[in-house]
């Protein structure tokens, strides 16, 4: 299809064009009238007769041929790119009519219903402030993709349809057609995987993951959320927390100029000094904080490795696979002084948000299994789940370790929002009902039967 976009028609002065876009607003003074056509690259204003509005509407698509030309002196508008120019339309064909929207599109939408935004997610992506935050949210990501492969990082998939994690949440399973009564699970993160991969030998791997978490909803998380998710081998904790320093200082030196980071090298805060100066493990350190445009990042390490679980044994308070502090290895070995063992995670904090944590991990089976042990798990019930891993771990494991950033609270603070939700397209509620399509929705009774499924009233909780 020829077509010029709005913003090149600044290189067409004079010239014939035709444009193909949707109708942003119409001005209609009787015989004359305006219309600002919109497209990927911005918008132009359209000179138009009265005749050629019949039947358009707002945001209709519109196809509009005419000569492109510089506006009179006064009626030149410096704050649009296209302010100096218009196109003086000589055919207006409507090519897809639009409804009235259910909501306006212009301003910033903040105070329009959840549910009805979510149910026309289509139409509130067409408002300016979500078209560049996703666009943001490409550019964020297409950064860090290059970045990481300039540095012999490479991307690798690892599957949806998986055995469970544990990250601490809950699991969404996928009951199996093919295996009756046996089912998936879809993963809480690529951990296990990324691991795998170092006893693969590719060192340095990436992938910008989806996750999936059965936990409530809130601004800053979802059911589904993306990590940029990476492990490295024959690396200690300083190395990965160095390139993840630099990676997040260049990621913002290149794509938000107009944000200034608070303090680099990022301050380093120990989980014990947070807990007691700030009362949180995430501690909001910026100095200034209606300064929008100030980045107040900081790491959080020597986190302890155990806590006391609800039913009086002990939980991991991060991640089961990571390491204990060098100094602490002995302990974890001899099951000595378990609420004084230190873990290698460490989290990084921006804002006061947890936009990422990871460890070094246990490459030895025997220490990943003292985890598992401490933890209270018999010798069965270790290698039915991780069986798999103590098993990997037998045929020549690097050190490694990694990290995994959450992607959508990162992007979220760099965009301003206060809510993930205005940075991913097609968000869950907070009650998780997704976008436009409404799921979760009931199965028919024929899937249940293929699955050998029957449901039963759920028990009140
Ligand atoms: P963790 O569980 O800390 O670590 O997750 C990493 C980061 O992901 C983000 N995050 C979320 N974002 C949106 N919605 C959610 N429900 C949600 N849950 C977590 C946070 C968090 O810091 N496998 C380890 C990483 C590793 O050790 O390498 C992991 O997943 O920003």
């Amino acid at each position: 299809m020829e077509r010029t976009l709005a913003l090149d028609c600044l290189q067409k002065v004079g010239q014939q064009a035709t444009l193909l876009g949707w109708v942003q607003t119409i001005r209609s003074h009787g015989k004359i009238g305006f219309i600002d056509l919109r497209d990927r690259s911005g918008f132009i204003q359209i000179f138009v007769t009265g005749e050629m509005l019949q039947g358009i509407t707002p945001e209709s698509v519109v196809k509009i041929t005419g000569q492109i030309n510089k506006r009179p002196e006064k009626l030149i508008n410096p704050n649009i790119p296209t302010g100096e120019i218009e196109l003086s339309a000589q055919k207006v064909e409507l090519v897809s009519p639009s409804q009235t929207s259910p909501f306006p599109l212009e301003g910033e939408g903040y105070d329009i219903g959840e549910e009805t935004r979510l149910e026309y997610r289509y139409l509130d992506l067409r408002r300016n402030r979500l078209t560049s935050n996703i666009r943001q949210r490409h550019k964020i990501i297409s950064f860090l993709r290059n970045w990481l492969t300039d540095d012999e990082f490479i991307e690798i998939e690892t599957p949806i349809l998986t055995k469970a994690t544990p990250e601490g949440a809950r699991d969404f399973l996928v009951p199996s057609r093919m295996h009756s009564g046996n089912f998936y699970a879809l993963p809480q993160s690529p951990q296990q995987y990324k691991q795998l991969l170092m006893v693969a030998g590719f060192e340095r791997y990436f992938q910008i993951a989806r996750c999936f978490r059965d936990e409530d909803t809130r601004k800053d998380r979802q059911l589904e959320f993306t990590q940029l998710d990476m492990e490295l081998s024959f690396v200690e904790q300083e190395d990965v927390m160095a390139l993840n320093e630099k990676l997040l200082i260049s990621l913002v030196e290149k794509l938000c100029p107009e944000k200034k980071i608070q303090e680099i090298p990022f301050p380093r805060i120990s989980y014990k000094e947070a807990m007691q100066k700030y009362g949180t493990d995430r501690p909001d350190i910026r100095t200034d904080k209606k300064d929008p445009n100030l980045l107040a990042f900081c790491w959080v390490t020597d986190f302890p490795f155990f806590e006391k679980a609800d039913s009086g044994g002990w939980t991991f308070t991060h991640n089961p696979f990571s390491a204990a502090k060098p100094e602490h290895q002995e302990w974890l070995e001899r099951g000595e002084n378990i609420d004084q063992i230190l873990t290698t995670q460490y989290d990084v904090v921006l804002n006061g948000f947890e936009i990422g944590g990871g460890s070094i991990r246990n490459h030895k089976a025997e220490d990943l299994e003292k985890v598992f042990e401490i933890m209270g798990f018999s010798k069965e019930d270790i290698s039915k789940n991780f069986g798999h891993m103590l098993k990997a771990f037998s045929f020549g494991t690097p050190p490694h370790g990694g990290i995994a950033w959450g992607l959508d609270r990162l992007v979220a603070i760099l965009c301003h929002e206060t809510t993930i939700r205005e940075v991913i397209a097609f968000p869950a509620s907070s009650t998780g009902v997704t976008a436009v399509m409404n799921a979760p929705t009931p199965a028919e009774p024929e899937q249940l039967d293929e699955l050998g499924l029957t449901l039963k009233p759920k028990k009140s909780s």
